[in-house]
């Protein structure tokens, strides 16, 4: 049996601080995920499972088949049991092979090194096992990650392609736009529920108004995009039947209450390009608007919010500035939930107020604190009296 009618391994990969996001939405998706071990979550299942994974999962980079794991304090070690796999059995005669190598305190610490000898153990073996003198590699592109960590290889085929941040509607770059698979985690990090006022006040080009309206609509984050795993050879027709599911999720009669502001006008025109793309124009208020000028009529809102860091876009002093302002006009709002990401670590001290909870994620390769601050419990009619 191969990968397209057998059982198998799958691992979903996230980045660090949003394990505990994919894991939920993989049980809420019917999986059994085991713990995460360097951002890696398996679980189990066949192909459908593995498209599945790639279309309805918000907050993972990609989506992979496990093909093995073996111990590899050698490169002999690697060569050998890389050669002992049953190549026959994933890849078609004329596979382009692709290598993609990582180590992390491990004895083989060559990415490059690593790289060549896997490809060379896959090649050899796949000339023996059928029995060819070259891999013509004019096929199917496959894309193979070794994976060497504490002295373990764990050899993954990639079935997302593209990583999954892509959802198709981004097509216009904003200025330092926020990954998608982030967006959506650091909504499913809040208390909103679809049923609550939502408020993006420093939207940029809307990936978090868009994320939150894709939550609440219930649509599938990767609905109107192709995956690699789609072209293998010989896979299966399956995705009219998972498309189908995704369709029957989708509810376009809830009442949304989602808006994003920017003072960049421009910023405003690509946040609506973005939402109609996403097919979610309707559910979101997209407008220009200042922060500083923030106000709702709305009760118990929640915001989330990619503010300036002061790194790219302003100066540090520019930014704290703004988050000086924008902490008066929240408390303003003592009935809102508040969540913003930033990498100055000084944030508490000019927003004006000590987080309930702070939470390290990566925004790229930049390190960021998730700032949450929650709002008091309503009060109950009887403790009036
Ligand atoms: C880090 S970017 C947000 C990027 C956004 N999350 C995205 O995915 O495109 C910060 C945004 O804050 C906006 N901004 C700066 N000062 C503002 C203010 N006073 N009021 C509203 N928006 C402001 C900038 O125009 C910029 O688009």
């Amino acid at each position: 049996m191969g990968i397209l009618d057998g059982r198998l391994q799958i691992e979903a990969s996230a980045a660090s601080g949003i394990e505990a996001v994919v894991k939920r939405e993989l049980s809420a998706l019917g999986y059994s995920p085991s713990g995460a071990n360097y951002g890696r979550i398996r679980f189990n299942g066949d192909f459908k499972d593995v498209l599945r994974a790639n279309i309805f999962l918000r907050t993972a980079n990609r989506v992979r088949i496990v093909l093995a794991e073996f111990d590899a304090r050698t490169f002999d070690a690697l060569f050998d049991q890389t050669n002992a796999i049953r190549w026959k059995d994933i890849l078609p005669m004329n596979a382009a092979i692709t290598v993609n190598a990582k180590s992390i305190k491990s004895k083989l610490f060559s990415v490059r090194s690593i790289q060549s000898i896997v490809k060379k153990a896959i090649v050899s073996a796949m000339q023996r096992d059928y029995n060819i003198s070259r891999v013509s590699e004019n096929g199917v592109t496959y894309e193979i990650e070794a994976a060497i960590i504490e002295d373990k290889a764990t050899l993954t085929l990639d079935t997302s392609g593209d990583g999954l941040h892509k959802r198709g509607y981004r097509t216009y770059l904003g200025d330092a736009p926020l990954r998608e698979t982030l967006a959506s985690a650091m909504i499913q990090l809040s208390v909103w529920k679809p049923d609550r006022p939502f408020i993006d006040p420093f939207c940029g080009s809307g990936t978090i108004p868009v994320e939150a309206a894709l939550i609440g609509l219930n649509i599938a984050s990767g609905m109107n995009r192709g995956f690699a795993c789609e072209r293998f050879d010989g896979a299966p027709d399956i995705r009219s039947e998972v498309q189908q599911e995704a369709e029957q999720l989708i509810n376009r009669n809830v009442k949304l209450h989602i808006s994003g502001f920017d003072i960049n006008p421009d910023a405003i025109r690509l946040a609506l390009k973005h939402a109609e793309r996403a097919g979610v124009k309707d559910y979101i208020h997209l407008q220009t608007a200042d922060a500083r000028t923030l106000s709702s009529k709305r009760p118990r809102g929640v915001i989330v919010t990619n503010p300036p860091y002061g790194e790219r876009l302003m100066e540090k002093r520019e930014a704290e500035a703004l988050y000086r302002e924008f902490g008066e006009v929240c408390k303003a709002m003592p009935d809102w939930c508040v969540y913003a990401i930033t990498s100055n670590n000084a944030f508490e001290k000019y927003f004006g107020k000590k987080a309930d909870k702070v939470r390290k994620l990566y925004n790229s390769q930049l390190e960021c604190n998730f700032y949450q601050y929650l709002a008091p419990l309503p009060k109950r009619a009887d403790d009036t009296l």
